[in-house]
């Protein structure tokens, strides 16, 4: 059996012959997907990572391989060696590459027995994703999976040719460092020479990349792992991957265009897609007022239209008293409503009323006027008004919220994308970019009672609203960015700040003390004052990005060994206790 693969060497993947081998003599080895006795025939689907392709033991050929064949089970490894020929006529397989040929088997050699598979590896299969990752390495073999890892490969491939030309240097970063802040809760690991003290795993390498920009390194990037301990969802992992970026002298718009060429250069290679640059440019304000969201999904308009100045002086109670309170009214116009039951329009009233908003209606637009509850309360002017506020036409339908500023925000901005999918207004294959600039620098939190960074203390403000620091914190503005693609938050970053006195006034509006700053952050502190060019950069969550090129449901398929929602690994039973000697040995009690 050994002797097999020691006297011959394979010749070709499986899944890559073609009628062009028609004749050749092959050696194939792989995986037994499927076996059919028919006629006193065996046929064996063999798979390998490039595909399947049907080989035949057929007695008349070789009775010996014909008998071995009869022990054949899904799963076992095999190694076979036979002629390449054009399938029958009437017996190719359109959906399969090979599916013009078979080879007819002269030799065979089982390299390996396997148990029943936990699982079948069809694809129409609705498994449990439990038993999937528990069982990875069998998952791993299905084509679907593997098909999201062949991609991630050959993005990150590109990625790294593309930086290489363009003069970039990858440099590794620690992993065993101290706390570099992007807003999760760190990992931590116990040091045993050191007792009680602990390292951080980095949840980016930002601190180190700025450090490497000091430095003189002037392009910088890194494939790299981060790690966070925050509360996951689907398109968030423990520990992801970044590809991380730094660049000294530039300005935001040269960071931009870096990464257009990034994205043009992977899509183009990776997926055959002409992307049309530059992307679309938003302001965060403007993203909020016109979606409700940062990350807003472009694929489709369905715009919110604020309609607060229509009904500052109501006659309609409820309104105005949203209004006199410095609250809003927004709505979003539905085009061509006729697929939306009565059902689905109560349902959309009972789901913003989930948000406790103060109002929420809707109206369709029929000839006679308006069909709705609250067409009775309303003027025929503010019926004009808001008719030619929203562009609405026979036909139409108007969905208002009305309640606090953040409520409509969030309300419309929910309710706007599941309309969009209710009434199959995405085409699946497409890809709307955007940017998002302008972030607010600081966002206040009600839960620390004080002013946080957006994205982190060492982004630098709009120098035109630094007086704003003392005066209106929450009004500066960030010299950030953030790439969107198809709603999903891809990447973000910014141009740092380089100067000593603008860092410590940042500091000093965050509420950071002097001592706390410096047993954070001192040695960058230092490292600022020693010659420090202007830098910024940008970081992408590959993950994310691989995610959405490959139609992925979850960041867990195109995640080798992901985590669960719960942060564990299925496969390893990680994380596990430990014994006691290795927490002794750390000085480490479990309370
Ligand atoms: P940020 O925190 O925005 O920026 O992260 C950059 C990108 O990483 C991805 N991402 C994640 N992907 C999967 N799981 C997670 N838990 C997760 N968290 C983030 C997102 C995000 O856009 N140091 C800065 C970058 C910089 O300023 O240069 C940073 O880490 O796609």
């Amino acid at each position: 059996m050994s002797d097999f693969i020691s006297i011959k060497k394979r010749s070709h993947y499986c899944g890559a012959l073609r009628a062009s081998e028609v004749d050749q003599n092959v050696v194939l080895m792989g995986w037994a997907h499927r076996r059919r006795d028919h006629g006193g025939i065996v046929f064996v689907d063999l798979r390998d990572r490039e595909g399947l392709v049907q080989v035949v033991f057929n007695p008349d050929i070789c009775p010996e391989a014909h008998l071995e064949a009869q022990k054949i089970r899904s799963e076992f490894v095999l190694a076979v060696e036979g002629k390449v020929r054009r399938r029958p006529a009437g017996m190719e397989n359109p959906t399969l590459k090979t599916g013009e040929v078979e080879v007819m088997v002269s030799e065979l050699a089982i390299l390996s027995e396997a148990k029943t598979p936990p699982f079948s590896l069809d694809a129409d299969t609705d498994l449990s994703e439990n038993i999937r990752l528990k069982y990875r390495y069998i998952d791993l073999r299905r084509p679907e999976i593997q098909k999201y890892l062949l991609l991630r490969n050959r993005v990150a491939a590109e990625a790294r040719r593309y930086f290489q030309d363009a003069g970039f240097i990858e440099v590794e970063t620690p992993f065993l460092t101290k706390s570099t802040p992007e807003g999760a809760r760190d990992y931590l690991v116990p040091s045993r020479i050191n007792k009680g003290m602990f390292y951080a795993l980095p949840q980016s390498p930002q601190l180190f990349k700025q450090l490497l920009m000091i430095s003189g390194f002037d392009r910088y990037y890194q494939i790299v792992k981060c790690f966070r301990d925050e509360d996951l969802r689907a398109d968030r992992q423990p520990e992801f991957t970044q590809i991380d970026v730094e660049m000294s002298f530039i300005s935001v718009d040269d960071i931009i265009s870096v990464m257009e060429g990034l994205m043009a250069e992977v899509f183009k290679n990776c997926l055959g897609r002409d992307l049309s640059l530059p992307f679309p440019r938003l302001s965060y304000f403007d993203a909020l007022d016109h979606y409700g969201k940062d990350n807003p999904d472009t694929r489709f308009s369905m715009e919110i239209r604020d309609l607060t100045d229509i009904f500052r002086d109501t006659g309609f109670e409820v309104i105005r008293e949203v209004i006199d309170n410095g609250g809003v009214l927004k709505a979003i116009l539905v085009k061509d409503n006729k697929r939306l039951s009565r059902k689905d329009l109560d349902g959309i009233r009972d789901y913003i009323a989930t948000y406790d908003a103060k109002v929420s209606a809707w109206a369709r637009i029929n000839p006679e006027g308006w069909t709705s509850t609250i067409f009775k309360y309303l003027k025929a002017e503010e019926v004009q008004k808001v008719n030619d506020a929203m562009d609405a036409h026979e036909g139409d339908l108007i969905v208002f919220a009305a309640d606090t500023l953040k409520t409509i925000r969030e309300v419309l901005g929910n309710l706007r994308l599941q309309l969009a999918k209710k009434l199959d207004l995405i085409d699946p294959n497409q890809f709307a970019f955007a940017w998002i600039t302008e972030f607010p620098l600081f966002e206040y939190s009600d839960t620390e009672k004080r002013y946080v960074s957006t994205h982190h203390p060492f982004t630098s403000p709009v120098m035109e609203d630094l007086p704003l620091l003392r005066s209106d914190p929450g009004r500066v503005r960030a010299r950030a960015y953030d790439l969107v693609l198809n709603g999903s938050e891809i990447g973000g970053g910014s141009i740092r700040i380089h100067q000593q006195k603008v860092q410590s006034l940042i500091f000093q509006a965050l509420g950071l003390g002097d001592e706390e700053v410096r047993l954070k952050f001192g040695y960058f502190l230092d490292a600022l004052e020693y010659g420090t060019p202007p830098h910024g950069g940008i970081a992408f969550g590959l993950d994310r990005m691989i995610m959405i090129m490959s139609g992925a449901e979850s960041i867990r398929d195109v995640i080798a060994f992901p985590k669960t929602q719960k942060a564990t690994c299925l496969l390893t039973d990680a994380p596990t206790k430990v014994s006691i000697e290795q927490l002794m040995e750390l000085s480490l009690k479990i309370a």
